[in-house]
Order: C-alpha cells, then sequence, then structure tokens
C-alpha cells in the first residue's frame, strides 16, 4: 500500500487582519516551519496572502487561499483570479468549503469550474465535501458525498487526480465542537477512496489525500489521524494559534 503523506491544512477563514496573520505566521514558522515529515499549508484571508507568503519563505509550510473565481480575468467585482495566486506563490486553494456552497450559493457545477480551473493554473484543489446534518440524520450522508464528489471532479483526468486533496467537513462539525467519531469519519473517507477508484483508478485513489475537518483539535486529532483513511486535517478553530497548530502538525508527524 502506498503511504500518503499526511497533511494539514489551516482554514483561518474570515479571521486576522494581515499584521494579525503576520504575526501568528511567525510564531507557527519558529514552532514547525522546518520539518518535512508532515505537509502543512495555511490559508489566510485574502488581504493577509502576500504577506503571509513572505512569512513562509524559508520554512516548508505552504501558502493556500480559501476561494477563487474560474476565470484568469474579466469584470468579477470583488472576486480573486488563478493568476493572481500563483503570483504570489500559493500552491493550494481551498474549494467548494460549506461555508461557500451555503452561504454564498455556490452549485457543484461552479465549484467543478474553478476546480477545472484550479488543476490549469497549477494550483492544487482542496475540495471540501460534507453533509448537514439533517442529511445524516435521513440517512442520505453518503449519496450527498458521492454527488458532491462525482461533480465536483467531473472533467478531472486521472493524470490530474492524483494531485487533488479532499476535505471531508461533516457541516454538524464545523465550529461547533461536536466532531464525528472515528468511526463515522472513516466511513465516509473509505466510501470516497471507493468512489476515487471507480472514477479514476486504484493506483490513484491511493495516492489522493483525504482531509477530515470539523472541530479537529489536538485532543481528538491522534484518534482521527490514525484511521487507514484519513490522510490529515483541515483545521479551522485550532489554526488561529501557534500552540494547537503546532500540537496538530505534531500529531501528524506522530501518526504518519
Ligand atoms: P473548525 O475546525 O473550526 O470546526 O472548522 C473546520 C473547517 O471548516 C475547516 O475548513
Amino acid at each position: 500500500m502506498i503511504s500518503r503523506k499526511k497533511l494539514i491544512a489551516g482554514n483561518w477563514k474570515m479571521n486576522k487582519t494581515s499584521a494579525d496573520a503576520v504575526a501568528l505566521v511567525s510564531d507557527l514558522v519558529a514552532a514547525i516551519g522546518k520539518q518535512n515529515d508532515v505537509e502543512v499549508v495555511v490559508c489566510p484571508p485574502f488581504t493577509a496572502l502576500e504577506a503571509v507568503g513572505k512569512g513562509l519563505e524559508g520554512s516548508t509550510v505552504k501558502l493556500g487561499a480559501q476561494n477563487m473565481h474560474p476565470d484568469a480575468s474579466g469584470a468579477f467585482t470583488g472576486e480573486i483570479a488563478p493568476p493572481m495566486l500563483r503570483a504570489i506563490f500559493a500552491t493550494h486553494v481551498i474549494l467548494g468549503h460549506s461555508e461557500r456552497r451555503s452561504y454564498f450559493a455556490e452549485s457543484d457545477e461552479f465549484i467543478n469550474q474553478k476546480v477545472l480551473s484550479a488543476l490549469k493554473n497549477q494550483l492544487r484543489p482542496i475540495l471540501c465535501v460534507g453533509e448537514t446534518l439533517a442529511e445524516r440524520e435521513g440517512g442520505s450522508t453518503l449519496k450527498v458525498v458521492q454527488t458532491q464528489t462525482e461533480r465536483g471532479l467531473e472533467g478531472v483526468s486521472k493524470e490530474q487526480a492524483a494531485g487533488i486533496v479532499i476535505a471531508y467537513e461533516p457541516v454538524w462539525a464545523i465550529g461547533t465542537g461536536k466532531v464525528a467519531t472515528t468511526e463515522q469519519a472513516q466511513e465516509v473517507h473509505a466510501f470516497i477512496r471507493g468512489l476515487l477508484t471507480k472514477l479514476f483508478t486504484e493506483a490513484v485513489a491511493q495516492k489522493v489525500r483525504i482531509l477530515y475537518g470539523g472541530s479537529m483539535k489536538p485532543a481528538n486529532a491522534a484518534e482521527l489521524l490514525a484511521q487507514k483513511d484519513i490522510d490529515g486535517g483541515l483545521i479551522g478553530g485550532a489554526s488561529l494559534e501557534a500552540r494547537s497548530f503546532a500540537d496538530l502538525v505534531n500529531a501528524a508527524i506522530a501518526a504518519k
């Protein structure tokens, strides 16, 4: 079996001024900026991306955006294009986060356009999927995750697929303190890997990192990261402080 490098990504959401973000990243780099056992990505808000990128120079920590528009340029007031992210050395981009899906009405089709555009622009997409509480209680978790994954990856080639990252984020676990049980998370992760096998090949599916997201913290990370198909975490709240984020990275190093 292929061993996948674990990935810990911090999604800072709409938090931190540029100055606050630079201070956080400086503490983070001091704590975990040289290790290479685990891939680490920070995703600050747009206004802090460039300054944080400078703060990451000389470290192994990578820069990601939280969203982007699929087009390369044009009349899209308020939007950010992939080449703009590339120009400031971003390597990753979170796409289809549940907050974008629910508050900004992003459809699977639009998210798919972004995924294809990110790949075309050499940005690594972190495609988020996950069910709401009502969907889980209604028994449709796997169906929802299947639809979001299949539609999000439409038109992605086998060659491109291995480089994609998927984040399983049950909506009911985001920012609520209610973490999925290891069994609940592992079940969906294994299901996603099975889908990737059907969509692409077994070899591709074995290469794709599938992250868990939703109230992941140093206290619950080790157990989640020990699961066969959980290859890392997409962290919200606990990525906003250097100490807890570094502890999560250390938990991933210990689980590798
Ligand atoms: P929390 O870790 O704050 O629950 O957020 C998870 C998330 O949405 C990461 O993208």
